[in-house]
């Protein structure tokens, strides 16, 4: 997939937000074009258990969607353990990434990696009422902490970033509920 030499930026989107516990170069708010974060895959290892599984986000295609977040520029050695963490199965894609944290006309570029489950990943749990997917994650509770932890991380993150996510932020409504 990549060249043992050449550096990537790695785009986050989920927890790679908010904690990074890889060693990377460079890291930078960036955001991608026709993708959409949803909390549509199943985390029955991280953010859950079997009996339990939590929700996690997972990047959905969407023509004209934007979706924003995190970009680390790494050595391709860093993603052998990301790899084995994302176990699940996850797909790996290059999409073209846009820096936020610039002021020039013309923004500036690069190509990116992002990890994502799609609906043939066993773990993909796909699409429910809000309030149901609200209800899961302030149920759900995994090795890596509360499920709530993650969305409510996210949704901090996503606002210190000044990004809009209809998604996220309707669900973190919902949560508060709970
Ligand atoms: C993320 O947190 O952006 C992420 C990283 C690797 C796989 C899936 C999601």
């Amino acid at each position: 997939f990549f060249d043992g030499h050449t550096e990537i930026w790695l785009f986050g989107y989920g927890s790679l937000i908010w904690k990074a516990d890889f060693a990377y170069i460079e890291r930078r708010p960036a955001f991608i074009t026709g993708w959409e974060r949803r909390f549509w895959q199943g985390s029955h290892d991280h953010r859950g258990t079997l009996e339990s599984p939590g929700r996690v986000a997972t990047l959905i295609p969407a023509e004209g969607a934007v979706c924003h977040g995190m970009a680390y520029r790494i050595t391709p050695e860093v993603l052998a353990p990301l790899d084995i963490r994302e176990k699940n199965g996850y797909l790996r894609e290059k999409v073209p990434l846009t820096f936020t944290d610039v002021s020039s006309e013309t923004p500036e570029q690069s190509e990116g990696l992002i990890y994502l489950a799609s609906e043939d990943n066993p773990a993909f749990l796909g699409d429910a009422p809000l309030d149901e997917i609200a209800q899961q994650i302030a149920n759900a509770h995994g090795p890596s902490g509360p499920n709530r932890d993650y969305l409510v991380n996210l949704a901090k993150a996503l606002r210190e970033l000044g990004a809009k996510d209809a998604h996220i932020f309707a669900l973190e409504q919902q949560l508060s509920r709970f």
